[in-house]
């Protein structure tokens, strides 16, 4: 029987590459998004050029109870999820007072809310069977604070800090589940030119990195038993030398660079 993988935020960017990749390795798939139709058919692609099953299950995860439904979507479907990838995600660029609430909102319930709830839920069942793995996407965002991206950067330092600290319980429990925090730079996706998230950021070519080799990086990593994968030399480098900063400089010189880039 094939391994089998949920993906959130499986319709696009980094969660579409993720498919594709664990299709080709032989996964069975759980797609999760919005966009129903258009998960059926990644799943009718996926399924006829790789012989693997997939499985479509819609799902706003800025709804309350989401990871619950999509947890009892699985249970009463009798699959057991062997890798769970984290990887839907939300950004808004602009001055926080002036992003509407509600968006802040979503954004808090997608990147952080939905992600720990499907951690919980999932964990127990793994650990029950002896063992799982579990992929977040953080981002570099997570190592400094970002003005213009105040709370995606600070939700996805939650994510990056969760992951960390999760991954140190589930070995001390011997629970046999390991858990990465992938922290990709910015990559090649929608995200960074989404008029309803805020708009395109005025990036450089050789900043960006490709959706599919972020994924495969974060795969590899996770699947190799390492704790925190960030893609590529610079965006390493750059993690180190912000954080040599005091964390109020790290503001500053941030929050610059961001009105920049966003114009
Ligand atoms: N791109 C970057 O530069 C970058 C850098 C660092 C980290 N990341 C992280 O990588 C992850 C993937 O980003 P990406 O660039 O691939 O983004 P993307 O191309 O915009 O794709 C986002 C995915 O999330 C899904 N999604 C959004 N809102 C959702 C909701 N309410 N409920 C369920 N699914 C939802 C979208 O599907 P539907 O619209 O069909 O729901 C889509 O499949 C995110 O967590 C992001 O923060 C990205």
């Amino acid at each position: 029987m094939n391994p089998l993988a949920l993906v959130t935020g499986a319709s696009d960017g980094i969660g579409l590459e993720f498919c594709r990749l664990l299709a080709a390795r032989g996964y069975d798939l759980i797609l999760v998004a919005r966009r129903q139709s258009l998960l059926e058919d990644i799943a009718t692609q996926l399924t006829l050029r790789h012989a693997i099953r997939c499985h479509v299950i819609p799902c706003d995860l800025s709804l309350p109870q989401a990871a619950e439904t999509v947890f009892g979507e699985v249970r009463q479907r009798g699959l057991s999820v062997d890798l769970l990838i984290n990887n839907a995600g939300l950004l808004f660029n602009g001055f926080f007072h002036e992003l509407p609430l509600r968006q802040q909102e979503s954004l808090l319930a997608v990147n952080v809310v939905a992600l720990t709830s499907l951690c919980h839920l999932f964990v127990n069942d793994m650990a029950e069977r002896g063992g799982g793995q579990i992929l977040n996407l953080a981002s570099l965002a997570a190592w400094t604070p970002i003005p213009n991206q105040n709370v995606y950067a600070a939700s996805k330092a939650y994510v990056l800090a969760f992951s960390l600290a999760l991954a140190d319980e589930m070995k001390a429990a011997g629970s046999g589940v390991h858990v990465c925090a992938l922290c990709p730079g910015y990559t090649r996706t929608a995200m960074l030119d989404n008029p309803a998230q805020g708009g395109k950021l005025a990036l450089p070519g050789f900043l960006l990195h490709s959706a599919e080799d972020v994924a495969r990086e974060g795969l590899d990593a996770c699947l190799a038993g390492r704790t925190v994968c960030m893609p590529g030399a610079a965006n390493r480098l750059g993690a180190v030398a912000t954080r040599l900063l005091p964390r109020l400089w790290q503001a500053k010189v941030m929050g610059r660079g961001y009105r920049l880039l966003q114009g």
